[in-house]
């Protein structure tokens, strides 16, 4: 297997960029294993009974919880220290990419490239994507400052890969790209695992990935189904030129478009997958049954939509939904707790899918490294992971 993270567009840090990584990724794993579960013992201890002190009764729902927990000194603390390191990532990332940008902008000129790449000037770019800096990424997914940008493409990568990097593992830190580490940290390779779990035999033709990025996940399908024409959109410019320079540095055919996912130019039936992976808690509500609506029409006929997204918290208690929300307040990820609380089943059948065919799934990592895949109706009022949603058209 090809190891995407070890590619020649990935900015390299110097040795001390990396110590710098590494103390704050070490600093991250300690603050979620030590620091933050103190957040319910204040809540419990401390706000909660203060609350009902005041208004006889309990906070009535996330919002009531924030509002309340925002004013303890124990949480202003640890909330400022998570918002810090969330800076402190960035801020590294950026000096990082900076020093690369001349290797990185030789290297992005590719000669004689597999895919392609076509932007559009003129795509009107939704306020959504662009009012705020979307995870504090500084500059946003569109900074553009020379001409053909990819300076936030390279943020992207470089972020990401480290943002994967310390998920629950001892091994977090030594670099060392495992088959497994890398698939916990592409959103691509679990989606196609599940697809090819639960819809066996499908041989999809034509795959779109949409709001690809720089084509991370992407690149999956096209290494997996090397017959197949795969499509990656997004409508951040600077992300898909780095994107496709990526592709095309990992020798993957990938074809990457400036387009909305809100109103495509594909035409109707014309793919077997249509997917996505951690588009829908950076839409708008209002976005969100128009790119499902989309997916249903650019669908063939036993075609498969299948998305990976942050947890769908159905059945949550009002404390637990306020503490998952922490993202939409703190770090600039502001539909994070709207999709916790949509109800994605709802969704697919208003886009046109037969409740038969939908599926919501979390994906659970066995202790052997193997995935196996739930539905979500077995874990109500548990957060459990990301979760897996879509259906199929007949
Ligand atoms: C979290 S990133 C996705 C990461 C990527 N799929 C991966 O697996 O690495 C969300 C992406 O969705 C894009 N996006 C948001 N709204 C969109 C829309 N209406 N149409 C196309 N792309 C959109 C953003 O520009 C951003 O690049």
């Amino acid at each position: 297997m090809k190891q995407p993270y070890a590619h020649p567009m990935m900015p390299l840090p110097t040795m001390d960029e990396l110590a710098r990584q590494n103390f704050i990724a070490a600093l991250k794993m300690h603050m979620e294993d030590n620091v933050y579960p103190g957040d319910r013992l204040v809540a419990t201890k401390r706000v909660g009974p203060k609350f009902e002190a005041k208004h006889g009764r309990a906070p009535r729902d996330r919002h009531e919880w924030r509002h309340a927990m925002e004013r303890d000194p124990f949480v202003q603390a640890w909330c400022s220290i998570a918002r810090t390191i969330q800076e402190m990532n960035w801020d590294t990332v950026g000096e990082i990419v900076m020093h690369e940008m001349p290797r990185l902008l030789e290297q992005s000129e590719v000669k004689r490239p597999r895919g392609s790449l076509w932007l559009d000037p003129n795509l009107e770019v939704p306020r959504y994507n662009t009012a705020i800096d979307i995870h504090c990424m500084p500059g946003g997914y569109h900074s553009e400052i020379i001409a053909d940008d990819i300076f936030a493409g390279a943020m992207f990568d470089r972020g990401a890969y480290y943002y994967g990097l310390p998920i629950r593992g001892s091994s977090a830190l030594n670099y060392v790209d495992t088959r497994e580490r890398i698939q916990r940290a592409i959103p691509g390779y679990t989606t196609i695992d599940y697809i090819r779990q639960e819809f066996p035999g499908l041989r999809p033709r034509r795959i779109l990935d949409l709001g690809c990025t720089i084509g991370g996940s992407t690149v999956a399908y096209a290494e997996r189904f090397p017959d197949a024409e795969v499509y990656g959109v997004d409508v951040a410019a600077p992300q898909l030129r780095y994107g496709h320079a990526r592709a095309e540095a990992l020798g993957e055919k990938v074809h990457f478009r400036q387009e909305n996912a809100e109103s495509l130019s594909f035409a109707d039936e014309s793919f077997d997958f249509v997917v996505s992976h951690g588009l829908f808690h950076e839409t708008s509500a209002k976005a969100t049954p128009r790119i499902l609506a989309e997916c249903y029409r650019v669908l063939k006929k036993g075609g498969v939509t299948m998305h990976i997204d942050t947890q769908f918290a159905r059945g949550l208690d009002d404390y637990d939904a306020y503490y998952w929300d922490w993202d939409t307040h703190y770090n600039g990820e502001p539909f994070w707790g709207t999709l916790h609380h949509a109800d994605a089943r709802a969704l697919l059948i208003d886009a046109g899918f037969a409740r038969s065919t939908i599926r919501e799934v979390w994906p659970i990592g066995n202790p052997d490294g193997t995935v196996r895949y739930e539905p979500v109706t077995d874990h109500d009022g548990k957060i459990i992971g990301s979760t897996i949603f879509g259906g199929r058209k007949f």
